[in-house]
């Protein structure tokens, strides 16, 4: 005789089948920015047509310009098809723009919150959602503190009748590690840890999730994966494209504040971290902690060896003349804001002592690329002529494009001789799995549904990382000392230097 209910409880438990989360409402503060239309909207109407949200499920989109839910409506109807030139279904839209609704409103006021909270339970009444809210801040990082505030006033930092109340936050989350600090204190004056969600969208990246399928569910690579077997970690964000629109945005931030604090080391943390003892969301973040824990802080008096500046000046990409970043519109001509940076880090445990991880990111570099490089240790003894020439091993994961795995081996060349030589082993998810990539939000937006924090930031993670780079951010903030590198070129010659010091030189991805 079957037991129904242990076979409900093994089908809920199955990590195979879809989970669909309960209702609720998502509530966007900046509605009207480019984020809700580019990245957030997007992924929630692929997510309806995948029929992964429950039918009970709404948007509620507030920002101060003056619109009606129609015109809400149309303005992100008519981005996606922007997006996606005759790729939008009209029945997938309008099952979804039926439950999309817009609130114009100060967020520096209490009574938008008030008008909010009516609103909100009056689709608790006709739309079912359950009292089960997630106010997700799209808005300005400077708004963060008071949204939260005047939430927790107006008491919506619970959920409704026993519902759910969850907070998204979007990067950058504070400016150094006091500001974080005092972030995540302002923040959870009214929200529990359990209920933040500070969001990396690289973590929704299904290559980026792979690093860890790599690692823990292949046994061979645990036993090199460390200073036993490994030289040193190369890993790179490149990106093509300049500062573009984001002037305002870019000039506090730069690319350490940009990429390094979060998305690069996030995928750092994941390809340096230990088994965690299972995929949730204690044992991972609490691993990925660690490894920040035990990340070698930078001596302020040692900055210019272990980390370079750069930033890109007029040059060519793609066969296109492209400005730099000085000249770009509302950058100041003097800036000496960083569209580039090199690190050379340690992580100082038992696996990874005397392992240097070399991570540079750059704007305008030749091509977009991310990649995690792990190049292994020589061959102890050379038994063939001319294999003292041969690389070394290096496995190499692709986050992005052409996501995959590869392996440099040393092979014989087909002959009489005993040449050797390089050669790449390759695996192409694109061409090893039929299923289609979700991009990275329909994951997280997914997962905060569902209530599963795994791949979100925990507090001591975003301080963490802070901690990391502060020496850094001191030193730059202090020296006005920049080095250029033209557009697509790999960066400054000062880059190739940090490495060139080491014995060793960037990989050419
Ligand atoms: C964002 C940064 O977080 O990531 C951008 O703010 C950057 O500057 C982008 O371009 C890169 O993301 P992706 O997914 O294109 O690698």
């Amino acid at each position: 005789m079957i037991d129904t209910q242990l076979s409900v409880d093994v089908l809920q438990d199955d990590t195979r089948l879809p989970k669909v989360p309960e209702p609720g409402a998502m509530v966007i503060f900046g509605a009207s920015g480019d984020l809700t239309a580019r990245k957030l909207v997007p992924a929630l109407y692929d997510l309806v047509a995948r029929r992964r949200l429950p039918m009970e499920f709404v948007v509620v989109g507030v920002s101060r310009t003056q619109m009606s839910h129609d015109e809400f409506r149309k303005k992100l109807r008519k981005a996606l098809d922007g997006q996606r030139p005759g790729g939008v279904s009209d029945d997938v839209w309008d099952s979804f723009c039926g439950n999309v609704f817009y609130l114009s409103g100060d967020t520096n006021k209490a009574e938008t919150y008030e008008e909010l909270k009516g609103f909100l339970k009056k689709l608790d009444g006709e739309r079912g959602t359950q009292g089960n809210r997630a106010f997700y801040l799209a808005s300005s990082p400077t708004l963060f503190p008071s949204i939260v505030e005047k939430l927790g006033e107006a008491g919506m930092n619970r959920g409704e009748n026993g519902g759910w109340a969850r907070l998204v936050l979007e990067k950058p989350f504070g400016r150094d590690l006091a500001s974080a600090r005092e972030l995540n204190i302002d923040i959870r004056r009214y929200f529990e840890e359990t209920q933040i969600y500070r969001i990396d969208h690289y973590l929704g990246k299904e290559t980026v999730q792979n690093i860890m399928a790599l690692r823990f569910s292949n046994s061979i690579f645990e036993p090199i994966w460390s200073q036993h077997y490994v030289d040193h970690v190369q890993i790179t964000v490149a990106e093509e494209l300049g500062v573009g629109a984001r002037a305002g945005f870019y000039e506090e931030a730069g690319a350490l504040r940009d990429i390094v604090q979060n998305h690069l080391m996030q995928v750092l943390c994941l390809t340096a971290m230990e088994p965690p003892v299972a995929f949730d969301a204690g044992d991972v973040r609490e691993e990925k902690v660690k490894v920040l824990k035990a990340a070698r802080r930078i001596p302020e008096d040692e900055v210019e060896n272990f980390a370079v500046r750069g930033q890109y000046t007029r040059g060519w990409v793609w066969g296109e003349e492209v400005p730099g970043y000085r000249e770009e519109k509302n950058i100041a001509p003097d800036s000496t804001t960083d569209t580039f940076v090199a690190l050379k880090l340690f992580i100082d445990n038992w696996r990874w002592a005397g392992v240097p991880f070399y991570v540079r990111t750059g704007k305008r570099l030749p091509k977009r690329v991310t990649e995690i490089a792990i190049q292994f240790k020589p061959t102890p003894h050379a038994p063939f002529a001319g294999a003292g020439n041969l690389e070394p091993n290096v496995l190499v994961v692709r986050v992005q494009p052409e996501e995959g795995v590869s392996l440099k081996i040393g092979a014989k060349v087909p002959g009489s001789g005993f040449e050797i030589r390089s050669v790449n082993m390759d695996l192409l998810y694109g061409t090893a799995f039929l299923e289609e990539v979700p991009d990275a939000y329909q994951r997280l937006l997914l997962d905060l549904m569902l209530g599963d924090p795994t791949l979100f930031i925990r507090a001591d993670e975003t301080e963490g990382a802070w901690d990391v780079l502060d020496p850094v951010i001191r030193f730059w903030a202090e020296s006005k000392e920049v080095s250029f590198y033209p557009a697509g070129s790999w960066g400054p010659e000062e880059a190739e230097e940090l490495l060139m010091r080491d014995g060793r030189k960037w990989r050419r991805p």
